[in-house]
């Protein structure tokens, strides 16, 4: 775990050394509390068997905070309430703006994270689930990069399974060179290979002897199914590429990746009797599973888990990861539940390696279901993009888009409301963006009147204060999202530090102050401005100068 070293941790241990227990320090909820409140009082009251504020003033008598706080006072029925001292404050905010990481804590224990992401299907266009994994997966790899911890993407795309059969029979029958198709195309064609298996029947029966054949290795299958990803492989990446996305070719480890293993995987896992033959399937049975993980079908072949256990084997063995993060929406957690265990059976997964999926709800439409295209078909990631597009320009879109996919809980299923999200009011990324580029503005035209920017200095407005005390939290928020995989508290804080800031603006001139006060003032819009710069970059927004 990363140090923690900022405001409320330092006083967190204080407190714990004389309390004995975890302050639970929360911040106030109002001014008149001061700055951080404390229940500890009333918690140890109840087992001490003890009035409260009693205990309370037990405690604040064995305190020594002189160097952090104010003199701390009793409020209530025994909460404990600190109240930061104006140079400490200015301290702890001029600090995030001396640091180069704006006061992210650099990890002392890098670790090897590997991240699921992405991971959409060979000759199917992105729909609205690969957004919100595209989107959560960046900002996990954002985050866990900014703390110095080295990621290691795994784009696991569909690029194999009998869908290749039907699909090449397909384009043999319709002449196509798929070399030259679209993605776009390529999903068409997928609709149309899946109609005709159904209708006809010896077209599938044709699809069925293809797939042996091309899993066999017929070179004349493999050639369209190679043209096939690589025209898909087009498609994602413009997907990428508009989406700002850190994900590059670099990362692709398709399902096709582990294809020579996973003979050799299931031969192991037969051989040290961890899968054990049911009813002509080779099935690794879980304790807490009703239904066994089957590594080998009764015909000999294999599905999504064991490329699955394959994966994992690589990225701890190979890829020496200590951390797995997979990405998919929430009705895949059964799946990746159940594969870690039977991993873990197996030995691929020793027990100092942590592998975590993050499901995520669904986006709903403004009728409150799923968001479907006009075929009935998941909606297309791209229509998405254009729609939010025809409400503002490419980079606020996106950064529309990416905090409405971020900013609820990842659990949690949202409404796709293109006109709300692009808003530049409210809880928004075009918000967050335009306090950004009200910083910007305000450092330009004290640039261009010849004021400089001092060091942060004199607080003496409550406003001043609740700004310093923001900015000085931010590395303690950035951890806990590293830990929890919970972006929304990012947005969430965010949010706060925009609405500190234009309170700030509005109770504290700036350039028509004078001296010490307008140079230090301007050091606090300067780190608001890099706060919000690097909080939005790990949400993978941009933060533009001027709007
Ligand atoms: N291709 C899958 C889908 O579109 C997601 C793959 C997720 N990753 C994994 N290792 N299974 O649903």
């Amino acid at each position: 775990m990363a140090p923690m070293s900022s405001l409320p941790s330092k006083l967190s241990q204080r407190v714990e050394a004389v309390a004995g227990v975890d302050p639970e320090m929360r911040p106030a909820t109002k001014p008149q509390f001061g700055h951080f409140q404390s229940n500890v009082a009333l918690r140890l009251a109840k087992t001490e068997g003890r009035p409260p504020r009693e205990v309370a003033a037990d405690i604040v008598s064995r305190l020594d905070l002189d160097d952090l706080c104010e003199p701390l006072e009793i409020a209530g029925p025994g909460f404990i309430n600190f109240r930061i001292k104006a140079e400490v404050l200015a301290a702890e905010a001029a600090a995030v703006l001396d640091d180069p990481h704006a006061g992210i804590v650099q990890t002392d224990e890098p670790r090897r994270v590997v991240i699921d992401y992405s991971a959409p299907n060979v000759a199917k266009q992105m729909h609205v689930g690969h957004l919100r994994t595209t989107i959560i997966g960046d900002c996990f790899h954002r985050v866990l990069r900014a703390q110095g911890h080295t990621v290691i993407a795994q784009n696991h795309i569909g690029d194999w399974g009998t869908q290749f059969g039907m699909l090449i029979e397909q384009i043999t029958d319709e002449g196509i060179d798929a070399s030259t198709l679209t993605l776009a195309e390529a999903d068409e064609l997928y609709k149309r290979a899946a109609a005709h298996f159904k209708a006809d029947e010896e077209f599938a029966h044709r699809s069925r002897a293809r797939v042996s054949q091309f899993q066999g290795g017929d070179e004349q299958s493999l050639a369209i199914w190679q043209q096939l990803v690589d025209v898909s492989k087009v498609g994602f990446d413009a997907a990428y590429e508009r989406l700002n996305v850190l994900l590059t070719d670099d990362d692709l480890a398709g399902e096709s990746t582990y294809n020579a293993d996973l003979p050799v995987l299931v031969d192991e896992l037969e051989r040290s009797g961890v899968a054990v033959v049911d009813d002509g399937a080779l099935c690794v049975f879980v304790d807490g599973f009703e239904a066994p993980l089957i590594v080998r079908k009764r015909d000999g072949g294999y599905g999504y888990a064991t490329t699955d256990l394959a994966a994992i084997r690589h990225r701890v063995r190979d890829l020496d990861a200590d951390r797995i993060i997979y990405v998919t929406d929430a009705r895949q957690s059964g799946h990746f539940a159940q594969v870690f265990a039977a991993a873990r059976k197996a030995g691929f997964l020793p027990g100092d390696v942590v592998a975590e999926h993050v499901g995520y709800g669904m986006v709903l439409g403004e009728d409150g279901r799923p968001l479907k295209s006009r075929d009935g078909s998941a909606a297309k990631l791209s229509d998405l993009l254009d729609l939010a597009e025809q409400n503002a320009a490419p980079s606020i879109a996106i950064a529309a888009i990416k905090y409405a996919d971020l900013s609820s809980g990842l659990q949690k299923d949202y409404t796709f409301d293109a006109e709300r999200m692009t808003k530049t009011t409210g809880d928004t990324g075009p918000y967050l963006q335009y306090a950004h580029a009200r910083c910007s503005q305000i450092l330009r035209t004290a640039e261009a009147q010849g004021h400089a920017v001092g060091a942060i200095s004199v607080l003496a407005e409550p406003a001043e204060h609740q700004l310093a005390l923001l900015l000085s939290r931010f590395g303690e928020i950035v951890d806990e999202v590293a830990q929890s995989l919970t972006p929304h508290k990012l947005c969430g804080y965010l949010y706060e530090l925009a609405g500190a800031y234009s309170t700030f603006y509005e109770q504290c001139p700036v350039l028509r102050s004078e001296g010490e006060v307008r140079s230090s003032r301007l050091a606090l819009c300067r780190a608001t401005q890099k706060v919000l710069a690097t909080g939005l970059d790990l949400l993978g927004i941009e933060a533009p100068e001027r709007m």
